[in-house]
């Protein structure tokens, strides 16, 4: 008999320090009217220098085993998504299941760009079903601010830094994850890429001096792939949940630019109030951003036991994908 996963608690943790649009002004040439009206983006967190990406997935991994009741020692498994890890290896899934003292559990680091959160909670819901393990702790954690170009106009106002986390579990009734969509083109792979710092370009003076190290984005080419990824996925999901779209109580969108958002939202003729909005004050924090939403739309009281909530990003690969779940 397959087993039902769910998410059973959820936390999330971001950077204290405010990067605002007036500061950006500053740095590149921009303005507060572009990057509003382009993005919806006002302001978004930044990591200070000594902070790396497990000093925001401890806590959100903290937060979200309080709200599920679960001690770290009974956590079978830590997948962490993400694209910035604190060092190219060990994982800082391993350093997080150090941190947090999760003994028993095994850990690593699972690669998908914005999608990862998507990605991570496919992956933990079905090592739930098949009984493998009973608890899995998923983390989506970027500190992208490490590898934006702050001399870029066109990708420095986008991005920002933060964790979230959500404890898997087996769950009772008609509440779960009751379907995944995840896809992967990676033809488009040139769209949003760091060129170097891995084995095909390793560090050298020459790479750093030609700013490789940084995220490189064709904005308009990511922009036409994210709504219609956005509205395929949420499609096939709902179709494998056996749901109709009015049957959405809150949708959580991957919170890369408003006007993406905006056309998955009018594309499934939902409420503006069923929509979660981090992105005025977060700006893109990838991975994190679908965690971190989530986990503010539940202590909120605006995802409420019961509620059908649909999850749906996209991202760097180029990966997307979507999760329908009854919390
Ligand atoms: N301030 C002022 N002007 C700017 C800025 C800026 N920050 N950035 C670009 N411009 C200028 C451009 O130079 C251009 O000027 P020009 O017409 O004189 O050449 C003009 O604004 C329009 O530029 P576009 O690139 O056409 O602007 P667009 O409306 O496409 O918006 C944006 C750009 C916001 C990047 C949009 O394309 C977008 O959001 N794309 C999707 C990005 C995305 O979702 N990325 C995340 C993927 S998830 C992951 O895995 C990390």
């Amino acid at each position: 008999m397959t087993i039902r996963a769910g998410i059973l608690g959820t936390g999330s943790a971001l950077p204290s320090r405010v990067l605002t649009n007036a500061d950006l002004e500053q740095m590149v040439d921009t303005n507060d009217e572009w990057i509003v009206t382009r993005t919806g983006i006002k302001e978004r967190r930044i990591a200070a220098p000594d902070e790396a990406t497990s000093d925001f997935a401890v806590p959100a991994s903290e937060r979200a085993m309080a709200m599920a009741g679960v001690r770290a020692e009974e956590i079978d498994l830590i997948l962490v998504a993400t694209v910035t890890p604190d060092t190219m290896f060990p994982s800082t899934a391993c350093v997080v299941q150090d941190r947090i003292g999760a003994t028993h559990a095994a850990a690593f680091d699972l690669s998908a760009a914005c999608s990862g959160y998507l990605y991570g909670l496919s992956v933990a819901s079905a090592f739930v079903a098949t009984g493998q393990y009973r608890y899995v702790l998923v983390i989506a954690a970027d500190v992208l601010s490490r590898i934006v170009d702050y001399t870029d106009r066109s990708t420095a106002v986008l991005f920002g830094d933060g964790a979230g986390a959500a404890v898997v579990g087996p769950v009772e009734g008609d509440r779960g994850l009751l379907a995944f969509d995840l896809g992967a083109d990676g033809s488009g792979g040139k769209f949003l890429h760091m060129p170097a710092g891995g084995s095909r370009m390793p560090a050298s003076y020459a790479s750093i001096d030609a700013h490789m190290h940084y995220l490189k984005m064709e904005g308009q080419e990511t922009f036409k792939f994210a709504v219609k990824a956005m509205a395929s996925s949420t499609e096939k999901v709902l179709e494998r949940a056996g749901l109709s779209r009015e049957e959405i109580d809150v949708l959580v969108p991957h919170q890369a630019n408003i006007r993406i958002i905006e056309a998955a939202r009018k594309r499934f003729g939902l409420d503006e109030d069923k929509v979660v909005l981090t992105i005025h004050k977060y700006g893109n924090s990838s991975a994190s951003s679908i965690a971190i939403a989530l986990d503010e739309a539940i202590r909120s009281g605006r995802a409420e036991p019961g509620h059908v909530v649909v999850l749906v990003g996209f991202g760097a690969g180029l990966t997307w994908g979507a999760a329908a779940v009854r919390l």
